[in-house]
């Protein structure tokens, strides 16, 4: 199997890429000039790299040569809050690139797209209610699917991650967080910490592409799907801290309450979607934190 994805170079894309390459598939991966490759794994067998240089016929040129069985769209700009300067390349990236991407791939004969959503399309577990812009982009996109879907031979499933965590995340995740203010031993300022937080850990979102990816052989003429990839069991704030401290064997100090909770966070569970078919959470919280901070 061909496969061609974007946002490959990132945290969930570079985990997706080492399960494609260990089960033998070809992988070609896009890459924009500025990319920084430290996440992509360092195996024996490597992706086939493919740069876009700017120009809208890029991603045309980078089809029509790679011709994939199956394209993972992954590439997206994520902010939880944006700012003025964001907006530009929060279109670019989460509705400009992936328009390209799609028209690249009907106009070369190339049907089969995985698509990668968030829970934040759906707040309050509502069809549409964007909890953030980058949610509202989000949506914008699977909207435009829709056009190519009802339009052209393409078939697409669509992933909506909750929040997904590991080892190799670069960004300044709640465990990197915590970890790092017991180490300095400094006082975290948090919110009261009554939200609910879904997570689901690295290892089981890349199985969730993966079942997905299969899923194409035997799905015969559903044109499209979307599923909720979620733990289905989120918790609060306040107890995820509780059991982060439990793994870690450390006390991390907190003010509750020294934040004000940001606009849309998850007050209530109400989950909008439903679970992938023949995909199954593997990791719990405690081993998924384990394994996070390298704990045996
Ligand atoms: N991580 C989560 O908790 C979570 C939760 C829900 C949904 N998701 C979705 O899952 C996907 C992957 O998330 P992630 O956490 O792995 O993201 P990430 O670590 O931030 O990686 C983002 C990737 O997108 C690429 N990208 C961004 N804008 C691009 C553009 N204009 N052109 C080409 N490439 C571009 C980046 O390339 P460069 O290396 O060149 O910057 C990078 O490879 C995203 O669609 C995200 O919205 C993630």
């Amino acid at each position: 199997m061909i496969a061609f994805i974007t946002g490959g170079t990132g945290f969930i894309g570079s985990h997706l890429i080492g399960k494609l390459l260990s089960e033998g598939w070809d992988v070609h991966l896009l890459c924009r000039k500025e990319t920084n490759f430290s996440l992509v794994n360092n195996s024996t067998s490597q992706p086939t790299i493919h740069e876009l240089t700017g120009k809208p016929e890029d991603l045309n040129r980078i089809v029509k040569k790679v011709k994939p069985d199956l394209v993972f769209h992954l590439a997206s700009l994520s902010p939880s809050v944006h700012t003025l300067e964001d907006i530009p390349t929060l279109i670019e990236s989460n509705i400009t690139l992936g328009t390209q991407l799609v028209e690249a791939m009907v106009q070369n004969e190339c049907y089969q797209l995985i698509n990668t959503g968030t829970i934040l399309q759906h707040y309050e577990g509502m069809p549409y209610s964007p909890a953030s812009l980058y949610g509202a982009t989000k949506q914008a996109f699977e909207a435009i699917i829709q056009y190519y879907i009802e339009t052209t031979p393409l078939k697409a499933i669509h992933l909506k991650l909750a929040n997904v965590y590991g080892k190799n995340d670069p960004r300044p995740r709640i465990f990197s967080l915590l970890k790092k203010a017991a180490l300095e031993q400094i006082t975290l300022e948090m919110t009261p910490g009554e939200q609910y937080i879904d997570l689901i850990y690295i290892d089981d979102v890349v199985e969730a592409f993966y079942v997905a990816a299969l899923r194409f052989e035997k799905r015969m003429d559903r044109k499209q799907e979307k599923f909720l990839i979620s733990s289905q069991t989120p918790i609060k704030l306040k107890e995820l801290v509780r059991i982060y401290e439990e793994v870690a064997g450390h006390k991390v100090s907190i003010c509750w309450g020294g934040k004000p909770y940001r606009s849309r966070e998850m007050m209530a569970y109400q989950p909008y979607g439903i679970p992938l078919p023949q995909w199954k959470i593997k990791n719990s919280l405690y081993e998924g934190i384990k394994k996070t901070l390298s704990i045996e």
